[in-house]
């Protein structure tokens, strides 16, 4: 590629991570509140079965990127007891506030910590999480190949990759049905409680109808060398879970 078009791609990069950003923090306040009323509570069951199909156990070291304000890392929380520990991270600093906030209430003796870092250049050395996990985050970031790719490498051998995300739904009476309130009803309830202008929640739409369908994202996890990667279709393909594992160890010829 010219210099010319690496430059580029790195502003594209850049600017994206920036508005993304702009954009969870300007309604990290409401954030939760929307989740549980949108998804009609079923949020709160997703994640609950995401930690379920990562296999998770006592003592486990757990990483959840793109964490927001911290609800699947403190459902891996509930799982691990006091021998683990949950890291959870994010670049978005509004987002880690709330999660932090939630812990401190609850005052729960879980062993997560908030830590602000981007996905795409995590502050770990290689081989370390026993689960590395995101929800609803890995749509968002700027290089989905990358950013799947950077979870790998921390993650342990044996260890797990794990993606919760929306999805298309595949039948299509649901699908169009599901289409116009997620395209309009959504987006006017989520922008008007959350006093958002910038039209945040139009955004969640269009971002799940670009990302890539079940069977793409499996084989982008395939490319940054995960393997048995499966995934589960939950509330009639409304959002998925995607497990995948990293070798024990890499075979030398
Ligand atoms: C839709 S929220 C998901 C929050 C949470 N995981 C959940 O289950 O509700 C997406 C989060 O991804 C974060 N994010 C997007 N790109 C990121 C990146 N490159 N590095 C770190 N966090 C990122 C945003 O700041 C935002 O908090």
């Amino acid at each position: 590629m010219p210099e010319s078009g690496v430059r580029c791609r790195i502003a594209n990069v850049t600017m994206h991570a920036h508005r993304i950003k702009n954009l969870f923090s300007a309604i990290a306040r409401h954030y939760d509140l929307l989740n549980a009323l949108l998804s009609l509570k079923r949020d709160g069951a997703w994640r609950r079965e995401t930690v379920k199909a990562s296999g998770v156990d006592l003592g486990s070291k757990v990483l959840d990127v793109c964490t927001g304000t911290g609800e699947l890392a403190l459902a891996y929380a509930d799982k691990i007891g006091t021998e683990g520990f949950v890291i959870a991270s994010d670049f978005c600093f509004e987002m880690l506030v709330i999660g932090d906030e939630k812990v401190e209430r609850k005052n729960r003796k879980t062993g997560t910590d908030f830590l602000a870092a981007d996905t795409l250049t995590l502050p770990f050395s290689d081989n370390i999480f026993d689960v590395v996990s995101v929800g609803f985050g890995i749509r968002n970031v700027s290089d989905l190949e990358r950013g799947i790719c950077e979870m790998t490498r921390v993650a342990a051998p044996g260890g797990r990759v794990v993606i919760l995300e929306f999805t298309q739904p595949v039948n299509p009476l649901f699908r169009s049905l599901y289409y116009f309130y997620f395209t309009k009803i959504l987006p006017f309830v989520g922008n008007l409680i959350s006093r958002n202008e910038d039209d945040a929640y139009g955004y969640l739409p269009r971002s799940v109808m670009k990302f890539p369908n079940c069977d793409a994202l499996k084989i982008v996890m395939e490319q940054c060398g995960l393997t048995d990667v499966q995934f589960y279709r939950k509330t009639f393909g409304i959002v998925s879970i995607h497990v995948g594992k990293k070798p024990d160890k890499i075979l030398s010829e």
